[in-house]
């Protein structure tokens, strides 16, 4: 990973504290890359976490012979397509969805603006509270999701609002509110984040056996 030492640090901090954070920046600026590392900087889970982990594997039927127990922190990434049911949890025969899949480790929504609204809203009980109740005819279930939230959006829709190199093309159509996209998704959401990151893009030349980097801009709020 090439720069963005802010970023890197933001992401550390928020490893360790359990805090929720969003990247914003522009296509190909390394959010998506940088938040898969994550794992990486995680401290190593408890022997308790890993068999609350691996208890909820177990009951998704997730587990395998080889890998009987989870003991690295879950990383999650569901698709922006994904389902209420499949991110909180349910079915006729209720299992845990990828909430619960993220406990003490990460969940990750990539293209955050792209989540159906309805999905993000019922993230708004696991944020609050650390678990999550599913209720269905035959019975009520409550499983643990205590996860630390990470976002990655652009800045607008054509990606390049505020950057330095190319010139944002959503103001000729008129639409030029880059927190616009943010502030159409769940409210609940947007205020369990503790951070926002903007990340400056970083051009890269490569060599026969490196690449050279060499950051611009980036800019915090939050
Ligand atoms: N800081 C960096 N260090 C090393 N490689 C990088 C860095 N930033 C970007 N890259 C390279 O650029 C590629 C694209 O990065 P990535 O997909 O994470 O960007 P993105 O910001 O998520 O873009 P998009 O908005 O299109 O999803 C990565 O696969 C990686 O090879
Ligand atoms: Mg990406």
């Amino acid at each position: 990973m090439k720069d963005h030492a802010a970023v890197k640090c933001a992401l550390e901090v928020a490893a360790a504290g359990g805090h929720n954070m969003i990247l914003i920046g522009r296509p190909g600026s390394g959010k998506t890359m940088m938040a898969r590392r994550l794992p990486s900087v995680l401290p190593p889970m408890t022997m308790e976490e890993a068999l609350e982990a691996t208890k909820l594997y177990s009951v998704s039927g997730l587990l395998s012979i080889d890998a009987p127990l989870i003991n690295s922190r879950p990383f999650r990434s569901p698709h922006h397509t994904v389902s209420t049911a499949a991110l909180v949890g349910g079915g006729t025969v209720p299992k845990p969805g990828e909430v619960s899949l993220s406990h003490h480790g990460v969940l990750f929504l990539d293209e955050l603006p792209e989540f159906n609204r309805d999905a993000l809203e019922v993230l708004r009980q696991p944020l609050g509270d650390g678990v999550v109740n599913v209720s269905r005819v035959s019975a009520s279930y409550t499983y643990p999701a205590d996860f630390c939230l990470i976002a990655a959006m652009n800045p607008c829709p054509c990606g390049y609002f505020g950057d330095v190199f190319r010139q944002c093309t959503c103001s000729k159509r008129g639409n030029i509110v880059p927190q616009r996209p943010l502030l159409n998704q769940s409210r609940g959401v947007v205020l369990a984040l503790d951070w926002s990151r903007q990340m400056g893009y970083i051009w890269f030349r490569r060599t026969r056996s490196e690449s050279l980097a060499r950051c611009s801009t980036g800019s915090t709020s939050g």
